[in-house]
C-alpha cells in the first residue's frame, strides 16, 4: 500500500510504544544468548531467522489495513470539527443570543388559541382548505411552522406543507398556498403574556369570527383584553438552531459579524497543534452546500466558510493532518435537522431533482478545488440522509454520480458514503456497487438518541459496544467493498452521574472496538459547550485516554507469541 503524508511522530503514542517493545526485547534476548553460549551459534542463527519471520508477520499484520495517504500502519484517528462551518446551536448557544423574538426562529412550531372562542386555529386536513377556529385540543392540524421574514413578520406553514394565505381585507384565511409571498405574509404584535395580534400589511387585524372562521375584518385596533383579534400563542417546539435560523434570525449585518467571528475563533491553528500532539491524524470537516457560492451565497446564508476551509487545509498540512470534507447540509435538507440547515424541519432534498443536481455541483466544486491538495484524504458526499425520507434508490443514484465526479479530479481521494440514519442497515450500501476504488462507508455510533439506551447502566453500555457494535463492525470489515469508518462517536451516554472511571471505561471500550474499523474513526466533536462532548475537555480532564485505546488484542496476541518463541529458543539451549 502506498503510504505517505503523515509525520512518523504522528503515530499514536500507545501504538508507538508497543511497536518498540517487540523487536528491542527480542534482540536483547538473542544477544545475551550469543555471548553466553557461543558454541550454539548456528542454532541461534536459525532462531534469529524464526524471530525475523515472526517479526515480519507481526508488522504485516499491523499494516494490513492501512489507509492510503496516512503514515505507515495507521488508519484514521480523527476528530470532527463540528459546529464550525455548519452551525449547531447546542454546541455554542451564545451565537443565538441577542436575537429579537429569538424564540420565534424559522421552524419554530406554534399554535394559536382564540381568547373569545377558547378554540384553536386549525388548518383543516393539515392544509389545502379553509382555516377554522374550532378545535378544543390542538394537534398537528393546529400546529404551524414559522417562516421568519423579520422579527415581527412571519409566514405560517401547515403540517402538510401549505402556507396560510389571505387575499386582503374582508377575506377568509385559507391554507392552500403552495409557496409563500406577499399574500402569505403576516405581521405579529406580541405582548409579554404571549398574547398576539395578527394583521395584514394593510393594517387590518385577523379575528376569530362567530362562525369559527379566521377572517381579516376586525374593525379598529384591538387591545390586549379577551377580544376576537387577540390569540394566545403557544410555542410547541423550538428545536432548530442551525445556519438558516442563525443567519435569518439576526439582522443581516449582525449575522455577518457573528459568523465571521465564530469562523475565525472557534477553531484555530492552535487546535491543530493540540490534535497533532495527541496523535490525531485526520479531521472530518462538516460544510454546508452554500460554501460553493462563496463569497455571496443565496440568502440568508453568509459567505466566508470557504476561506475558513482553506485555512483548515493549510493548518492541517502544517501538522501532517489529513482532511475529510463532509457535505453536512445539502440544499433542501436531507434529514430535516438543524445540522443540515433545514429551514423548518422538512426534508426537501430527495423529492427535488434540482436539489440533487445542485448537490452534485457542490461535490464537483469541492473536488475540483481540493483534489490536488496534499492534505485531502477524502470527500463525504452527504451526511446522515434520513432513512425515513430519503429512498435508497435515490441515494444510491446520487452516491454513484458523486463517486464519478470525485474520480474526475482524483484517482485516490477516498469517497465516503454515509449510512442512512434511522431504520436502515448499512449493508444496503455494500450491496449497491457504489464505486470501485478507495470507497468508505461511514457509520455513526451513538449510545444515545434512542429509547433503547434510556435506563441502560454503564456496564450495559459497555457490553453493547463489545457485543452489538463489534459484531456489526466485524461483519462489515469482512464484507467485500468499501472500508468501514466510525465517522462519529462520543464518550457520552444516557447514564446520569457516571464517574470519571466509568467514562474512562466507556471510552476505552469504544476505542478498542472502533480501532478495528478498517478505515478508522472520528470523534464527535472537537469543541462543545457541553463538556462531555468536547474532545479537548475529555483529553485534558483524563475522561478519554487515547493511548489505552490502541491495545488491539490481535497485535498483543502476536506479540506474546513472538516473545514466547524468543524465550523458548533461548531456554532450549
Ligand atoms: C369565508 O368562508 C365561509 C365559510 O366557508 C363562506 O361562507 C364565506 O363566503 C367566505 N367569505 C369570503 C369572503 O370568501
Ligand atoms: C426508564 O425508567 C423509568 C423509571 O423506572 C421508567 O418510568 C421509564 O419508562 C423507563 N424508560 C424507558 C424508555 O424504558
Ligand atoms: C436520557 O434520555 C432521555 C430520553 O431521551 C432524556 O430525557 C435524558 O435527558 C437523557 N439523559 C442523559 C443523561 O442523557
Amino acid at each position: 500500500m502506498g503510504v505517505e503524508g503523515l509525520n512518523p511522530e504522528n503515530t499514536p503514542v500507545g501504538e508507538k510504544k508497543k511497536r518498540k517493545t517487540g523487536p528491542e526485547d527480542a534482540s536483547y534476548i538473542t544477544t545475551a544468548v550469543i555471548e553466553l553460549r557461543p558454541a550454539l551459534y548456528m542454532e541461534l542463527m536459525f532462531c534469529k531467522w524464526v524471530l525475523a519471520f515472526l517479526l515480519y508477520c507481526w508488522l504485516i499484520f499491523a499494516v494490513g489495513f492501512s489507509v492510503e495517504g496516512l503514515h505507515e500502519n495507521s488508519r484514521v484517528r480523527g476528530v470532527n470539527l463540528g459546529g464550525w462551518l455548519v452551525i449547531e446551536g447546542w454546541i455554542k448557544p451564545s451565537l443565538f443570543y441577542d436575537i429579537l423574538n429569538g424564540d420565534m426562529l424559522d421552524g419554530t412550531e406554534v399554535q394559536f388559541k382564540s381568547l373569545t372562542l377558547q378554540k384553536y386555529v386549525s388548518a383543516e386536513n393539515g392544509g389545502g382548505m379553509e382555516v377554522t377556529v374550532d378545535r378544543d385540543i390542538p394537534s398537528s392540524w393546529e400546529t404551524f411552522r414559522l417562516w421568519r421574514v423579520s422579527e415581527s413578520i412571519f409566514q405560517f406553514r401547515t403540517s402538510q406543507g401549505q402556507f396560510l394565505t389571505c387575499n386582503g381585507d374582508g377575506g377568509n384565511v385559507t391554507a392552500a398556498a403552495e409557496s409563500a409571498s406577499v399574500t402569505e405574509t403576516f405581521y405579529i404584535e406580541r405582548n409579554l403574556n404571549n398574547r398576539v395580534h395578527i394583521k395584514l400589511k394593510s393594517g387590518t387585524y385577523l379575528r376569530a369570527s362567530k362562525a369559527n372562521q379566521l377572517t381579516a375584518d376586525y374593525l379598529g385596533t384591538p387591545g390586549w383584553d379577551d377580544n376576537a383579534a387577540t390569540f394566545e400563542m403557544i410555542i410547541v417546539s423550538n428545536i432548530l438552531h442551525g445556519d438558516y435560523q442563525l443567519a435569518n434570525g439576526h439582522e443581516h449585518d449582525k449575522a455577518k459579524e457573528v459568523l465571521k467571528k465564530h469562523r475565525n475563533t472557534f477553531i484555530t491553528v492552535e487546535d491543530f497543534n493540540f490534535l497533532y500532539r495527541h496523535g490525531i491524524n485526520t479531521v472530518r470537516i462538516p460544510v454546508g452546500w452554500w460554501i460553493a457560492f462563496d463569497p455571496n451565497p443565496p440568502a440568508p446564508f453568509i459567505g466566508g466558510s470557504l476561506e475558513a476551509l482553506d485555512n483548515a487545509f493549510s493548518w492541517a498540512q502544517a501538522f501532517s493532518i489529513k482532511c475529510i470534507i463532509d457535505l453536512h447540509a445539502a440544499p433542501g435538507s436531507q434529514n430535516g435537522m438543524e445540522h443540515s440547515a433545514s429551514r423548518d424541519g422538512k426534508t426537501g432534498w430527495p423529492t427535488s431533482p434540482d436539489h440533487i443536481s445542485q448537490t452534485l455541483d457542490v461535490i464537483d466544486f469541492l473536488a475540483s478545488r481540493y483534489a490536488k491538495h496534499p492534505a485531502l484524504l477524502g470527500i463525504e458526499l452527504l451526511n446522515e440522509p434520513s432513512a425515513g425520507s430519503v429512498p435508497l434508490d435515490i441515494l444510491v443514484s446520487f452516491y454513484k454520480q458523486g463517486y464519478q465526479i470525485v474520480r474526475k479530479y482524483s484517482s485516490t481521494a477516498y469517497v465516503l458514503f454515509c449510512q442512512r440514519i434511522g431504520n436502515a442497515d448499512p449493508f444496503e450500501l455494500y450491496q449497491a456497487n457504489l464505486g470501485s476504488e478507495n470507497t468508505v462507508v461511514d457509520l455513526h455510533y451513538y449510545n444515545l438518541f434512542d429509547n433503547f439506551f434510556v435506563n441502560m447502566s454503564s456496564l450495559d453500555n459497555i457490553q453493547y459496544i463489545y457485543k452489538n457494535r463489534q459484531t456489526q463492525l466485524q461483519a462489515l470489515n469482512s464484507a467485500n467493498g468499501p472500508l468501514v469508518f466510525i465517522g462519529e462517536w462520543v464518550n457520552e451516554w444516557n447514564v446520569t452521574g457516571g464517574s470519571q472511571t466509568d467514562y474512562q471505561d466507556f471510552g476505552r471500550a469504544q476505542l478498542e472496538v472502533y480501532n478495528a474499523a478498517s478505515f478508522g474513526w472520528a470523534y464527535w466533536t472537537l469543541k462543545n459547550d457541553i463538556k462531555h462532548w468536547d474532545f479537548e475537555w475529555n483529553i485534558q480532564s483524563n475522561y478519554l485516554q487515547l493511548q489505552l485505546g490502541y491495545s488491539s488484542s490481535n497485535q498483543i496476541f502476536i506479540l506474546v507469541l513472538f516473545l514466547g518463541l524468543a524465550c523458548g529458543c533461548s531456554f532450549l539451549h
